[in-house]
């Protein structure tokens, strides 16, 4: 594993993730599941060990060294993920994943500002977290549901796409940069700006679960009123995911959750709210989750995101063919490694995709095995479910080999 043209060296980077170094069930570990939830570098767990160790205190609140440096550490994460996806510090919420974002923006914009005539736009492609939200609060709201489908090649139908959005109606996009199943990189920015162009009102909300942490992010650039993300994914710890969003869009939403800290001032029989980000952070927050997040996004803007995004197109032009190359295997998904992120899923003739994973893992190979939480795709793709392969910037080309052996040992196992 030599260092790349680029100077981003993959076993100086394995080496600061200790969990890569342990064994499974007698065998050297091949995580492969990092779309699910990625390993954490030894510095962001340093600075989670440090903010309790030495930094314990609550936020915003005291008048104490330790709160001020417990607020400090927050807010200087709040602007570090900032800058990573290009957005303003006072536009980024501190949510508890992804998930809780997309149920911020569906209670404190979707039901609040769409009605009878709009539609809210999503695609056949996106993970739960970005359908059900929208769902629950459909019924009240009165607005449409419409779905942009999924072709058999894993990208979006966009002829259907443009047809809905010449209605004019549509006022909301929800859509993933990335797919967590198939891996495609769909074309938001272009997508955004047919929904604004036929109707100025309209909101574009990005899932970028799975592309904040592999391409490198501008907000801007995406066209994204709303970027949703989760820490866990990117090298930061669980529990602290991100809602960005354009302040003059966030200013005017009431609170989603009430209590401690989103108030200005609170009388017996009612109260005024905060400012943007506050007022959509009621009670204690995870505060050593977002020092760790900080230093998580650090990291990667260390190891260099460009970097990160060419050492995973190396990865995935290995890994396609090799997988192509088993007979009985198809690959999800756009072939082109450029069209796509390092998410890979895949089904074997004659063999369930949890056979396939428990097999996989008597390996020491560790790869994901159902529906990946994004049922309407992979009934689509006609599966009941698909084995997935999920690369980061820690996984090397060397890793493939065996991934490929334990599919074949796999089949010969089962004689298929
Ligand atoms: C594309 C996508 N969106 C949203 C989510 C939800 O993330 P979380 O469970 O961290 O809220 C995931 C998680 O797998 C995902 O892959």
């Amino acid at each position: 594993m030599a260092g790349t043209t680029t100077g981003f060296d993959p076993a100086a980077i394995r080496a600061d993730f200790p969990n890569l170094h342990r064994e499974v069930h007698g065998k050297p570990l091949v995580y492969l599941d990092s779309a699910a939830t990625s390993f954490k570098p030894q510095v962001v767990i340093d600075t989670l060990a440090d903010s309790y160790s030495q930094h314990t205190a609550n936020v915003h609140r005291g008048v104490h060294a330790l709160a001020e440096e417990a607020t400090d550490r927050y807010e200087a994460a709040r602007t570090a993920v900032a800058d990573f996806v290009g957005a303003d510090p006072r536009g980024v919420v501190f949510t508890k994943n992804a998930t809780e974002a997309f149920n911020l923006i569906a209670q404190s914009y979707a039901k609040q500002q769409l009605g009878a005539g709009d539609i809210l736009l999503y695609t056949e492609m996106e993970h739960h977290a970005n359908l059900v939200p929208w769902q629950l609060v459909q019924p009240e709201a009165g607005f449409e549901l419409a779905a942009v489908p999924v072709r058999a090649d894993g990208t979006l139908d966009l002829d259907t796409f443009a047809e809905i959005v010449r209605t004019g109606r549509v006022k909301l996009l929800a859509v993933t940069a990335m797919s967590n199943v198939v891996g495609t990189i769909n074309p938001v920015a272009e997508m955004g700006a047919a929904v604004k162009a036929a109707n100025p009102e309209a909101v574009v909300v990005v899932d970028g679960a799975q592309s904040v942490p592999h391409l490198p992010t501008d907000m801007t650039e995406l066209g994204a009123d709303f970027l949703c993300f989760s820490g866990h994914k990117m090298c930061g710890p669980t529990g602290i995911g991100v809602l960005a969003g354009r302040l003059d869009v966030l200013d005017a939403m009431p609170p989603f959750l009430g209590g401690g800290e989103m108030i200005l001032d609170v009388h017996l029989f009612g109260a005024t709210y905060n400012e943007v980000p506050y007022r959509f952070e009621a009670g204690t927050p995870m505060i050593a989750e977002a020092a760790g997040l900080g230093a998580a996004v650090r990291y990667l803007t260390d190891a260099g995101m460009d970097a990160v995004r060419s050492h995973e197109i190396e990865i995935v032009e290995h890994a396609i063919p090799a997988l192509h190359d088993i007979p009985g295997v198809t690959v999800h998904g756009p072939t082109d490694p450029k069209a796509r992120g390092a998410a890979i899923s895949f089904v074997v003739d004659g063999l369930h995709p949890h056979d396939i994973g428990t097999v996989l893992d008597r390996e020491g190979i560790a790869v994901r095995a159902g529906h990946h939480c994004a049922k309407p795709l992979i009934r689509a793709l006609g599966k009941a479910a698909t084995t997935r392969a999920s690369f980061y910037l820690y996984n090397t080309v060397e890793e493939i080999d065996p991934l490929c052996d334990a599919i074949r040992a796999t089949q010969a196992f089962f004689e298929v």
